[in-house]
């Protein structure tokens, strides 16, 4: 009697011994993999000859995300010359999308016709050329790419601000803005010069 009412009492001790012995090897296994033996960015270390704990990137490493292999899109060429055609189909979006971030970004500068007189200059900034002068006219539109990349002479790059999608709404517009100036006679149809939004 005495021996059979202690069962039930030993089995719950041994229970709670078992899930705490358990949760001791889980938290242990945490811990371990916690406070494993490893380097933090930038440490030294004295297992490698050259004392850094980081090893040299192979030649040719690329970060994930930056295989930029399109050379037209990325960098306006084809071999070594400047892309003449826009690497992406022409649309109304593109033209949109260009018109406003050049507003955004070059505007302020080159204004809003192209012409260079922007609020910087005439506020003392260095004035740009035009964009309706025959050399950028005649300029393959890679040229104009490559100046928002890399910048031009005292004008910065604007690469860390436009992504190249953008760049090219942007290459594509300017181009919008010559024409404006420019298109032959022949080119215009009488639609076009009835206003929009006007039924005639
Ligand atoms: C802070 C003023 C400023 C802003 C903003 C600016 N530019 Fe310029 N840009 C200049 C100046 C100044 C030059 C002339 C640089 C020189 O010849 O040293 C120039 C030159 C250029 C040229 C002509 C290069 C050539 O072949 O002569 C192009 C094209 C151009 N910019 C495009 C852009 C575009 C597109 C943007 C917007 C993404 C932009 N710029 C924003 C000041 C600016």
């Amino acid at each position: 009697m005495n021996f059979c009412s202690r069962i039930p009492r030993i089995s719950s001790a041994l229970i709670i011994f078992l899930l705490l012995t358990s949760a001791c090897a889980a938290i242990g296994c945490r811990r371990a993999m916690f406070d494993q033996s490893r380097h933090k960015p930038l440490q030294g270390s004295s297992f490698f000859r050259d004392g850094m704990s980081a090893r040299p990137l192979l030649a040719g490493t690329i970060p994930r995300g930056y295989l930029h292999t399109n050379e037209a899109f990325y960098n306006g060429l084809k071999g070594t010359n400047l892309i003449a055609e826009l690497p992406m189909p022409l649309s109304r979006e593109l033209l949109d999308r260009g018109r406003e971030r050049y507003n955004i970004y070059c505007s302020v500068c080159h204004d809003l016709n192209g012409e260079g007189n922007g609020m910087i200059v005439q506020r003392g900034f260095p004035r740009p050329p035009s964009f309706h002068i025959e050399r950028l006219r005649i300029a393959p539109v890679g040229h104009f790419y490559r100046v928002i990349t890399y910048g031009y002479g005292v004008m910065y790059p604007y690469s860390a601000r436009v992504p190249p999608e953008d760049r090219w709404a942007i290459v594509a517009y300017i181009r919008a803005l010559q024409l404006s100036r420019n298109a032959p006679i022949e080119a215009l149809s009488a639609e076009m010069g009835k206003p929009k939004n006007r039924k005639s």
